[in-house]
């Protein structure tokens, strides 16, 4: 196992996109600049997909705007396609995430494309990043099953993986969108990929639908991965995949992490702090044990 880990917080992004509360625009910009205090190195800010498809995150370029940018801090974000790459470049992104999946069905639902087609629009995109210097993240989603297909074959998420990799993501990172994985198929997932795609170059990004998100991150960690995909308060969820549930909560894989002695850089305490304050925004209960453990404590 690695002796340090990168979290990639994407509560801003993954954990409000899905939410049924309307999330104030100065409120998502307070989250952001809470994380970025907290000793986070990336933080996913928001989403430049279409405002029809998901209105949770319409204000985009307003919280990006109202964001504190911390020295070192990277602050990436969504874009499907080119005018989302336009509309974050006018407020000054310099870090985008491309994402497509390993099914074709839910990829359809999600962006209206074919693995293929999502592919080939990327590439402008692309391109243009590489010329504009800036980084670009890929996803690959329902890499352990699909809510529409069911199983889905090694063989074809590697290949989208190795394909954003190929195109000049510097990062892939490889979805459970739906929670359904368990440990050895999420090991087995990973050293596919691995094979192809650099361990360096790859990230892990699960939904705990069904429980099993911290022990498919612990195989992983065991494998060799040091990127680890997270939403403050276990927020988070696709609109477009039917059972999608919250992402592993950042504040326990914090937790577990210490506990193992591998660094994250994140002050837990504060990190926790944060989780309470945006579950009271959202008017439930935090998502995390360990926020919860915290405050009881
Ligand atoms: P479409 O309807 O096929 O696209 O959607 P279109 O090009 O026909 O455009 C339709 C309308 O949207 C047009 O407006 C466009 O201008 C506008 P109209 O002419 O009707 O007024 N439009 C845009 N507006 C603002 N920004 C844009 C943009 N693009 C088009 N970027 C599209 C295709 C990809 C746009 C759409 O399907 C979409 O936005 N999908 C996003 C869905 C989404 O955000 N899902 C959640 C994120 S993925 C996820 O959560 C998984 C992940 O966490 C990993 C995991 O867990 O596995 C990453
Ligand atoms: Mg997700």
């Amino acid at each position: 196992m690695k002796s340090r880990v990168r979290i990639v917080e994407v509560g801003p992004r993954d954990g409000l996109q899905n939410e049924k509360v309307t999330v104030a625009t100065a409120d998502k910009i307070e989250l952001v600049d809470r994380l970025s205090a907290t000793g986070l190195q990336s933080i996913e800010a928001t989403s430049f997909v279409s405002p029809k498809w998901v209105p949770q995150l319409a204000d985009a370029a307003e919280v990006y705007a109202g964001i504190q940018r911390r020295p070192g801090v990277h602050y990436p974000v969504l874009v499907p396609n080119e005018r989302g790459y336009e509309r974050a470049r006018e407020v000054g992104v310099e870090e985008i995430a491309v994402f497509t999946a390993a099914s074709e069905e839910f990829n359809r639902r999600n962006i209206n494309a074919s693995i293929e087609e999502s592919l080939q629009r990327f590439e402008p995109v692309l391109r243009r990043a590489r010329a504009d210097g800036v980084r670009v993240r890929g996803y690959v989603s329902t890499v352990l099953g699909c809510p529409y297909q069911g199983a889905v074959p090694l063989a074809d998420v590697v290949r989208v993986a190795r394909e954003l990799h190929q195109m000049g993501c510097y990062e892939v990172s490889l979805g459970d969108t739906i929670g359904v994985g368990t440990p050895g198929k999420a090991r087995d997932m990973l050293r596919a990929v691995a094979a192809e795609v650099p361990m360096t170059a790859l990230a892990v990004h699960f939904h705990d639908t069904w429980g099993q998100a911290l022990a498919n991150i612990l195989g992983c960690l065991e494998e060799g991965v040091a990127v680890v995909d997270a939403a403050v308060a276990g927020t988070g969820g696709c609109p477009y995949a039917r059972g999608a549930s919250g992402n592993v909560a950042t504040e326990d894989v914090v937790y577990m992490l210490h506990g193992l002695g591998v660094e994250t850089g994140v002050d837990l305490e504060a990190l926790a702090a944060t989780g309470r304050w945006l579950s009271g925004l959202l008017g439930r209960e935090t998502g995390s044990k360990a926020g919860r453990a915290l405050t009881a404590a």
